[in-house]
Parts: C-alpha cells; structure tokens; sequence
C-alpha cells in the first residue's frame, strides 16, 4: 500500500453529534421511542441524510472519536486512487442508489436483493470502533450498522459454507481508478465463517449518524474491527459462501507481505516496517507513537477463533 506522510489538522469535537446523541438517551429513557425499535430507514435515505432512533451500543470505545473530516477526508479507496485525498475528490461519481447485491455460492437462500430487502429488518446502531490500518495508523470511528451475521443468517448457508467471500463494485464508468491495474479488479475480501458471524462483524451504512460517503464505502461496507483496515471491503455488490478459502485483493497482489486472515498483532511485522505501535490520525506531525494492542484490543472477545492456529504462519 502507498504511504502518504499524515497531514497535522487538529481533532474537531463534534459537538453537535455528542449532543444529539444526549438528547436521543434522554428521550429514551424517558420512553419516547423504545431504545431498539430503529427500522433501517437509511435505505432510502440520500447521502449525507442523518438516521433516525439510532440505537448505541454498550461497549463503543470511549475515546473521542476521529473528526467527520477526518474520517472521510483521508481515506484507501483505490477504484478513486491510490493518495489519501483522491476517493474524497472522485467517488461523487458513484451511483448507490438503486444498488442491489447478489449472494451465490453453498447456501439455501441465493438471488439477487435490493439494498432495502438488505436492510429492512435490521435494527441499525452506532458503534464507535478503532479502525487500525496496515499502515501503522489508525482512528477512532462512530460507525453506523447491524451485525453481519444477522444479515448471512438470513440466507441460510449450508455445512458447506466454511468460508465468505465479498466483492466490491467494479464499474469503469464510475470508477476512475480501474483504468490503473495497481490491483486485480474487483477488489474483494473473504472471512471464515465464523469470523463472519462474529457480533463483532459490522455490516456498515452510516457514520456519524449519517449515510456513509462514498468514499468510506456507501452503500454498504464491512467493518472487521480486529483486522487491519484493508479487510473491511467497500460498496459491496455480492457475498459468496464457499468451501474453499477465497482469495483477498491484497493477498494476490502481495502475498508475503498480505495473509489471509490480516488479523492485527503487533507480534508480528509487515515485511517492510513494525507493526508494533500505530499513530492515531489527526494528532498532527508530532503524534506519539501508541502501542497496537493484540488483535486491535478486542483479544478477549475474538481470540478463541484461533485456537491452536499458528499466527505468526497464518498472518
Ligand atoms: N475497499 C475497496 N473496495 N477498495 C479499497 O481500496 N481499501 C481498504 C478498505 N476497503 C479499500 C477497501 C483499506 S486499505 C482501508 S485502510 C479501509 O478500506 C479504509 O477505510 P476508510 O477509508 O473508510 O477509512
């Protein structure tokens, strides 16, 4: 992956969004509306329309989050190029609605589905996750999402779905980047099939209470918050269960420096650089390096998935 020097800009509180945040608690604990009853009504919402009734959820990181600048102004979206400034100036080009995804492979339910068949029974949240990047940076981000798990459920894959492979959109006409072969298009991703169905697993549509910008990934993206940043595929427009481990971008691209599993260990070095401390983005020039924590801090909650796997062989 290229590496940009990070640009010093200060952390912006967002005051309006802690603030609404206070107000949506306060009405309901006073019962106004029940606390999960949010319809994903972000479906039909344009980009940049603000969810309503989020529900927020108990162990969100308390950090402060990154700002929403910040967060959609330095960004890896390599279908609208490879600098950090690029997909903020070209995904406008973007078409996510109408958007549909197809679901193929090892399970019982597989078609074609609109974004709103997607989304219509899952109750939305906003989790504020660590988003640490291969690149030895990383951010605080109030994602907006439901489980992912809740969502491959529903296509009742078989015993032979071991495995679930995603891919991202790949449209000439909207996506700049492709005329550029730096990967083999589409990009797409893959997870076991029990990473996939760890509540940890976000399903993204929003962030900062908002429709995702295209740059972050609108309409849908995944978000794997114990795996490096590359693992958690943009815009995506099919989810295929397979018995096979499925090939990742950056793993054909670049096998020895990229595995299949990009779980983050800061035991374990990318072949080029430590991958023991990280920066957090937005602390400017001076920024103190921060120690990476086992599997990104969420070792409690996810280690048991690799039991008896060698992690340093399987990086
Ligand atoms: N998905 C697609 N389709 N194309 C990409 O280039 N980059 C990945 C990931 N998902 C990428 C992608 C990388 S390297 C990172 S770090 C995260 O998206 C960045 O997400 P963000 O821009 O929302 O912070």
């Amino acid at each position: 992956m290229k590496h940009n020097s990070i640009k010093p800009s200060e952390i912006t509180p967002e005051k309006v969004f802690f603030n609404r945040r206070e107000i949506l608690k306060s009405a309901v604990a006073a019962g106004l509306f029940p606390a999960l009853a949010t319809q994903a009504d972000g479906a039909v919402l344009p980009p940049g329309g603000e969810f309503a009734n989020l529900a927020s959820w108990a162990d969100s990181l308390t950090d402060t989050p990154n700002s929403f600048e910040e967060i959609s102004g330095y960004n890896n979206y390599y279908e609208f190029g490879t600098r950090k400034e690029d997909p903020a100036r070209n995904a406008h080009t973007l078409i996510t609605d109408p958007w549909s995804v197809s679901v193929t492979g090892e399970a019982g339910r597989t078609g074609t589905y609109t974004l709103e068949d997607i989304l219509a029974p899952h109750t939305l949240q906003e989790r504020i996750y660590r988003l640490r990047c291969v690149e030895a940076w990383s951010m605080i981000v109030p994602w907006v999402g439901f489980p992912l798990g809740d969502l491959l459920t529903r296509f009742e894959p078989t015993s032979q779905a071991r495995y679930v492979q995603f891919f991202t959109l790949a449209d000439r006409d909207q996506m700049p980047g492709l005329r550029s072969r730096v990967l083999d298009w589409p990009y797409r991703e893959g997870l076991t099939i029990e990473e996939a169905m760890h509540p940890l697993a976000l399903l993204t549509v929003g962030v900062y209470g908002k429709v995702l910008p295209n740059q972050n990934g609108a309409p849908l993206r995944l978000i794997v918050p114990w795996k490096y940043g590359f693992k958690s595929i943009k815009s995506i427009v099919r989810i295929h269960f397979t018995s096979q481990q499925p090939r990742t971008s950056w793993n054909m691209s670049a096998p020895h420096e990229y595995g299949f599993y990009s779980n983050v260990n800061p035991n374990v070095d990318h072949p080029r650089w430590s991958q023991a401390t990280e920066r957090r983005l937005g602390g400017g020039l001076f920024a103190p390096r921060i120690p990476t924590l086992m599997f990104n801090g969420y070792a409690e909650e996810v280690a048991h998935l690799y039991t008896g796997l060698d992690l340093v062989r399987n990086y």
